[in-house]
């Protein structure tokens, strides 16, 4: 598998790039078993216990190549979003309000060289594999480059961060809403709990609760009933909002995917798929 970067040829100097093009072959796949986009984060969740191995190809020397890696906590993953195939002047970020910005300064996804970099821990070298900590890479992307990560050289924290800081600071500011739960959404959710270990209510709250209104990559809308909801991994979950109070109810969850995928064949690793198939025999009434 081979990636091209195009290069406008008004830009290559002459005699410094002999095309307007540039090849870069892959050196290994990850291997990280997320197998669908939201169950990557939009950066690693460093706090999680993860086990990624990245298995370098063979033929290529690249054990060698990993020679005196070991000594690295952490390495630089160079990686190509090779689930994308479009890209965009201007992104919505899915943190703070609904503003798009220009795709450079964000770290999108949707770029001309959609080419990602995860600073991710390093657990260890054994020959041609990485084994690795927290990332935000799915399942067998392709990786393009490891490089250490060098905390004199790449780290500046004291450096401004744009209207990311500005978010931030939104972000860390008081919940706006109060969050309640029907007694239907309190059963579903006590049960997803216990009978499955599914629980994403945390995550609901800390989106409600701050800016419950439409949202595309916050993924929260408005149905054609009138009705709010909002998707979360791979559940949804139906609200309203009493903005005198500032109150949001959850009225009911639903799972993110109708029956008729779940039963279909190709739809195996959607994930909580077994727990979805459940939740769906139990209230049907609420099926998407
Ligand atoms: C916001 S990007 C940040 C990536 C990288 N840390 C960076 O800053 O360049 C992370 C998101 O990329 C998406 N993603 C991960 N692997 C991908 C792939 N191979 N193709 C397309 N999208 C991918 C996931 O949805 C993840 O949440």
């Amino acid at each position: 598998m081979e990636f091209s970067i195009d290069r406008g040829a008004e830009h290559a100097l002459a005699g410094a790039v002999s095309t307007d093009s540039l090849t870069l072959k892959p050196i290994g796949f990850i291997r990280t078993g997320k197998q669908v986009k939201f169950q990557a984060l939009h950066q690693p969740a460093e706090g999680e216990a993860e086990n990624n191995v990245l298995e370098l190809l063979p033929g290529s020397n690249f054990e060698q190549a990993l020679q005196d890696v070991a000594g690295f906590d952490r390495v630089w993953l160079l990686w190509w979003f090779h689930r994308n195939e479009t890209w965009r002047p201007l992104v919505l970020p899915p943190r703070g309000p609904s503003k798009r910005r220009g795709v450079f300064a964000t770290r999108s996804p949707h770029r001309p060289n959609p080419l990602g970099m995860t600073p991710v821990r390093l657990l260890g070298v054994k020959g041609r594999t990485l084994l690795l900590g927290p990332c935000d890479l799915v399942e067998g992307t392709p990786v393009f480059d490891v490089k250490p990560y060098v905390p004199a050289y790449d780290s500046f924290p004291e450096a401004k961060a744009g209207w990311i800081e500005e978010v931030d600071a939104l972000t860390e500011a008081p919940a706006r809403f109060a969050v309640e739960f029907s007694e239907l959404a309190q059963a579903q959710v006590a049960w997803l709990r216990e009978a499955w270990q599914v629980d994403f209510t945390a995550r609901l709250v800390e989106l409600l609760s701050r800016d419950p209104t439409p949202h595309r990559t916050r993924r929260i809308r408005k149905r054609a009933s009138g009705a709010l909801e909002i998707g979360c991994g791979a559940w949804r979950a139906e609200f309203s909002v009493d903005a005198a109070t500032a109150r949001v109810t959850v009225k009911a969850l639903e799972t993110g995917y109708p029956l008729r995928f779940l039963t279909r064949e190709g739809y195996e690793a959607v994930p909580d798929r077994e727990a979805q198939m459940a939740f769906l025999e139990r209230w049907p009434e609420v099926a998407g």
